[in-house]
């Protein structure tokens, strides 16, 4: 069953978002997700925006909503949809929309109007309001409408001196709602994690010498599918040797070879929100003794990583140890010289290790959230979730590495959410250890 079928679902999130600003006479204005186009009259795949899904489960483009104060003390706050109009012929075209009525009916604005509305009627809206919640600088066409109806809002006071309504980002706000999962929440990421866990487990098993990159995408894109995922949260890295140096590798188009590692960091978006996974195999059926070396840091890193998560840790510590673990294991292979505090504190480390430990993980592959609070790295609380991923890179022209460790990348990823004691590592169905990844090819 989709969230979307549950408009008492997101009204509590509308609720609790309303109170937690109660006090300021705050509006929220959200504009959908925009559609875009990838060729004349083909658009790439619509996707609604994280926060405006969140706060209505209504997944068309061309959309607004707008949260309003109540008028006056006590009073209720009102949803106001802006929708697509219903067109006969577009629904043919593209399916059916849910138009004024559906938002009303369907989706539980107390308002709707069409979308075409939005620019006029926006003044109006804001008759009351002392402050704006609104994300600028991501569309310049959306800005410009919002922007005009404040400066509107400002004319229609006549000479009142008040100034221009203040305009705050709403992330500040809404983070601090999504950086704690719900259980319905905690429900969607666990599914999400299982199939995405299951699916790189079947391609460890699928992936052979001679196929191409591609062919390991299109396969857990399938897995993904199959198993009720609506899509991937962030497109796939697959990256056969080398390739795995490059971070973001995403051109996921050449042919594997027999004793190079595959790299997968791949995650299911289930009912919107992903999972987020990485592991390092061999192409072929075993590890190199030089790629079992680096595996075996990197699996040390990530498994003393995982156990520092729990309530009062840091992200920051648990890099900070990562970091360690991996200049430690650098210094005795001889690939580094010097001191391990000296070279995290310089940077050094980053030859090697140049990305965080992790990030929070829900809606969006790399979710909101603070992650300092008053200057402080912020300390971790039952809910919250997110990744735990060192690994360790040695760049295919790094000329003081030794060759046989040139080129070599490995990344271990899983997902973590902390509970009232520890963690629960929601992603533990996929093997790591270089025996159980082994007995499966
Ligand atoms: N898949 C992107 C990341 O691990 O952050
Ligand atoms: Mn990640
Ligand atoms: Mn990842």
């Amino acid at each position: 069953m989709l969230l979307s079928s549950l408009p008492g679902f997101f009204k509590t999130r509308r609720d609790t978002l309303m109170k937690k600003t109660e006090s300021e006479g705050a509006a929220f204005i959200f504009p959908a997700a925009r559609e875009v186009l990838r060729n004349p009259d083909v658009a790439f795949p619509f996707r609604q925006e994280s926060n405006f899904f969140y706060l209505t489960g209504f997944e068309e483009p061309e959309a607004w909503v707008v949260l309003v104060p109540g008028a006056s003390k006590g009073a209720a706050y009102k949803t106001i949809l802006f929708v697509r109009r219903r067109d006969p012929v577009m629904e043919i075209w593209e399916g059916e929309r849910y138009g004024t009525e559906g938002a009303l009916k369907i989706f539980g604005a107390d308002e709707a109007f069409l979308h075409d509305e939005f620019a006029k009627k926006l003044p109006e809206l804001l008759k009351n309001v002392e402050k704006v919640y609104y994300r600028t600088n991501l569309d310049e066409a959306e800005d410009r409408i919002v922007m005009g109806a404040l400066e509107a809002h400002r004319r229609s006071m006549g000479r009142s001196g008040r100034p221009l309504l203040t305009v705050a980002d709403p992330n500040t706000v809404l983070a601090s709602m999504r950086i704690f999962k719900s259980k319905e929440e905690v429900e969607a990421m666990k599914r999400a994690c299982e199939i995405t866990a299951a699916a790189h487990k079947a391609a460890m098993k699928e992936t052979r010498p001679g196929m191409n990159e591609f062919e390991i995408e299109a396969f857990i894109d399938y897995q993904f599918r199959k198993s009720g995922a609506q899509r991937v949260g962030y497109g796939s890295i697959i990256a056969g040797g080398k390739n795995a140096c490059c971070l973001h590798y995403r051109a996921n188009n050449e042919t594997m070879r027999d004793g190079d590692l595959l790299l997968v960091d791949a995650g299911a978006e289930f009912n919107y929100y992903t999972s987020d996974i990485t592991r390092t195999y061999p192409i072929g059926k075993k590890f190199s003794k030089t790629q079992a070396t680096i595996y075996d840091l990197v699996l040390k890193a990530q498994l003393e990583c995982i156990a520092m998560a729990k309530p009062g840790a840091t992200q920051a510590a648990i890099h900070r140890h990562a970091s360690e673990v991996l200049v430690e294991g650098a210094l005795s292979l001889g690939l580094m010289k010097g001191k391990t505090d000296e070279l995290i504190t310089s940077g050094a480390v980053k030859r090697f290790y140049p990305h965080g430990t992790g990030h929070y993980l829900g809606m969006d592959v790399h979710d909101i959230g603070l992650y300092q609070v008053n200057g402080e790295p912020r300390k971790l609380e039952a809910g919250m979730m997110f990744t735990i991923e060192p690994g360790f890179y040695i760049q295919p022209n790094d000329m003081d590495a030794p060759a046989e460790y040139r080129g070599i990348g490995i990344r271990i990823e899983d997902d973590i959410l902390i509970t009232a004691n520890g963690c629960d590592v929601m992603t533990a169905g996929v093997p790591k250890s270089r025996e159980e990844i082994e007995a499966l090819k």
